[in-house]
């Protein structure tokens, strides 16, 4: 199984070494909880890396309510195994006070790119993204950091931060993987009751329907009310957002464009769902 790393001080003579040997290192940040839509970014830094690096961290400052961080499930062990498998090189799960150490101060902060969707659903929540990313850049002096689609703002976020704090990494971004029902796959699905799991395909089935209905020539405004209704109806809480946007720079859309990707958000049974697709 690969060596568990705790302390950066540990880390370092492994990269320092790799780096001597002229390796390429790539990085998988995670939350752990490990679904094969982790897995599949760890075998895409495998095929174009010589060293992997996963990196498991339940950063606190990118949870906006302390239930939701209390909740978020922890399963290292599980974890540990399932990476043992694909034969990565070093598991780090930084003790917290290798991220933020006694007297920490600086917060790395994006600006344009997290004021919409998930950033104006949960405040402050991409800029303890952003400050944890760049920090696990720095750590890992990675040469490449692998993120899923399934998160489109978050990896749009780290690729501006990288360029712009000139952190020598370069970005790649994976596909969502999804269940065979087409819920797309997330550590939260844990959390979901049995009954819940049941509807929450249909959030995927929703934006699939919503993206045939725009490639005819509907507009959002003629869509987004009775795809609304329906989450509701089927049990949903509450829908955060359901938008067409740019996806290369998030702008606003209300029709079908080249290059338009749809965002959606809704709670269920307490559960934040999010998903996005190219349309
Ligand atoms: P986490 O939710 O654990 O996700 C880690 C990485 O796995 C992210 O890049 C995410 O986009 C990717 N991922 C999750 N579900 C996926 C799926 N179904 N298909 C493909 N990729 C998927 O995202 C985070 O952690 C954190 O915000 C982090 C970047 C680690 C910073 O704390």
């Amino acid at each position: 199984t690969a060596p568990i790393v705790r302390t950066l001080a540990e880390l370092r003579e492994y990269t320092t070494a790799w780096h001597k040997a002229d390796e390429v290192i790539g990085a998988v940040p995670t939350m752990g909880a490990l679904h094969q839509g982790h897995l599949s970014l760890v075998r895409a830094a495998k095929e174009q890396c010589d060293r992997v690096i996963v990196t498991i961290f339940v950063n606190p400052k990118q949870f906006d309510n302390p239930d939701d961080l209390k909740n978020y499930p922890r399963t290292e062990h599980e974890d540990a195994k399932k990476l043992a498998s694909l034969k990565v090189d070093v598991i780090y799960v930084p003790n917290p006070e290798e991220i933020y150490p006694d007297g920490f101060a600086t917060t790395v902060s994006v600006s344009g790119l997290t004021d919409m969707l998930c950033g104006a659903a949960r405040p402050g929540h991409f800029d303890g993204v952003a400050t944890v990313v760049s920090k696990l850049f720095m750590q890992t002096r990675a040469d490449k950091a692998f993120f899923g689609e399934k998160d489109f703002q978050q990896l749009q976020i780290v690729t501006r931060l990288a360029v712009d704090l000139n952190i020598p990494i370069e970005v790649v971004g994976c596909p969502t993987i999804r269940e065979e029902d087409g819920l797309a796959m997330s550590s939260r699905n844990l959390l979901l009751s049995d009954r819940s799991r049941v509807f929450a395909p249909i959030l995927a089935e929703v934006m699939g329907d919503i993206a045939e209905a725009l490639n005819k020539g509907e507009a959002m405004g003629d869509v987004v009310p009775d795809a609304t209704s329906r989450l509701l109806s089927v049990g949903f809480n509450e829908v955060d957002y359901l938008e067409l946007r740019d996806g290369s720079d998030l702008s606003l859309l209300n029709s079908m464009k080249p290059g338009a990707r749809l965002f959606a958000a809704a709670w269920l049974a307490g559960v934040r769902l999010i998903d996005n697709i190219a349309v």
